[in-house]
């Protein structure tokens, strides 16, 4: 029988699409949305703005749990407060975009934030769309979909390129690859494909390709279900 609510991960690296076809996913399906990168970026911006030093893996882990973070779950309009502050501007900055991969990075904050995940995933009863880069592999190990986003880096780049004003191609591609090989390197629930994700290289489609492609998907499970 047909089951209304369905948990769908959406990993891969940045630059792959993956907020705009998960918040498009959720949207067109009638399911809630969660953008897990915004929370590690909220993490960090507290960090930043609190005067923690953020080279010092002890000094976050210590402070981890200082910070109140609320994300709202409508794909149509997706929210993050910190302390019941809007942080939705602020967590895109440059400043922040630097240094969120070493905050993630350590296993407190992980621990934490997956929780968070995890408790917000489990109350979201009509199904949910969770994107990030451990979704599959970590937080939700036992989702209904696993969907794995590549793309090469150069479209990568060009797509960061386009989203922010006045950005450099070549700075941001470098910048970019060296996020990527941060997450993926880390020790602790690395950006990783998990052995039953679909890869989906977007390198070559439009964003309207990969959305279609990923509801087919989510229909696919709904009815196999
Ligand atoms: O998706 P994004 O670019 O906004 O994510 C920002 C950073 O957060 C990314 O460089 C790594 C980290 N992140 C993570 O470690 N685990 C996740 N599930 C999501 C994001």
């Amino acid at each position: 029988t047909a089951r209304s609510s369905v948990i769908v991960a959406i990993d891969g690296p940045s630059g792959t699409g993956k907020s705009s076809t998960s918040k498009a996913v959720a949207a067109a399906l009638g399911l809630s949305y969660l953008d897990t990168g915004a929370q590690y970026r909220a993490i960090t911006w507290w960090m930043l703005t609190n005067g923690i030093d953020v080279g010092n893996p002890e000094e976050i882990a210590t402070a981890a749990a200082k910070p109140v973070i609320v994300s709202g779950t409508d794909p149509a309009a997706p929210t993050i407060t910190v302390d019941g502050e809007d942080a939705s501007g602020p967590i895109r900055t440059q400043e922040v975009t630097s240094k969120v991969s070493a905050v993630s990075a350590v296993p407190e904050v992980r621990t934490l934030i997956t929780a968070l995940q995890r408790s917000i995933a489990a109350a979201a009863t009509g199904g949910i769309v969770v994107e990030g880069r451990d979704i599959g592999t970590t937080v939700l190990p036992d989702a209904d979909l696993k969907i794995f986003l590549t793309a090469s880096p150069e479209a990568r780049a060009a797509r960061r390129s386009g989203e922010v004003k006045g950005s450099d191609l070549t700075a941001t591609r470098e910048a970019l690859i060296k996020r990527d090989a941060a997450d993926s390197g880390r020790k602790t629930s690395p950006l990783a494909k998990a052995d039953d994700a679909v890869e989906v290289d977007t390198t070559e489609l439009t964003l309207q390709q990969v959305i279609e492609c990923v509801v087919t998907l989510v229909e696919g499970k709904r009815v196999a279900a």
